[in-house]
């Protein structure tokens, strides 16, 4: 799918202007286009008690699943200055649960896939792997 990579980070830029950020001052916006053309986006939600403050990945994440779910293609994120911000490890983890190792993140180094940035990631495979083989076990009664 063609991205057209100004539009998606001019959401993100957008999307920060709305970070609730009393404590490090530091927002963050990201959008992501989905594959049926959608773009959803999230800000950075943070909190009293610093450790349970989201994402703005985690706020895109949830607005995907919101409005129909389908699979994230390209994702920008940006910090105050609309500069590309790497995804944080946790949030690359979200995004590889609902992009895969195909979708492309514009990272300071330009654009880059999933599995580029999220090498030998954990997911759904790895749980299926082990329920299968102990599915498997079971039926031969072991
Ligand atoms: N932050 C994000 O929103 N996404 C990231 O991938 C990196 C960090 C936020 C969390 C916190 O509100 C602020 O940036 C400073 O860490």
């Amino acid at each position: 799918m063609e991205v057209d990579w100004a539009t998606l980070t001019a959401e993100a830029v957008e999307a920060s202007r709305h970070a609730y950020v009393p404590y490090s001052r530091f927002p963050v916006g990201v959008a992501g286009l989905v594959d049926d053309g959608r773009v959803v986006s999230g800000c950075n939600v943070e909190n009293a008690a610093y450790g349970v403050t989201l994402c703005a990945e985690c706020g895109m994440v949830s607005d995907l699943v919101r409005t129909g779910g389908g699979r994230l293609v390209a994702v920008s994120c940006v910090n105050a200055l609309g500069e590309a911000l790497m995804p944080c490890g946790r949030c690359r983890q979200l995004l590889w649960e609902h992009g895969g190792p195909q979708c492309r993140v514009l990272t300071p180094q330009g654009v880059c896939t999933m599995s580029q940035v999220l090498p030998q990631a954990f997911g759904s495979a790895d749980l299926q792997h082990v329920a299968e083989a102990e599915g498997s076990a079971d039926a031969a009664g072991q």
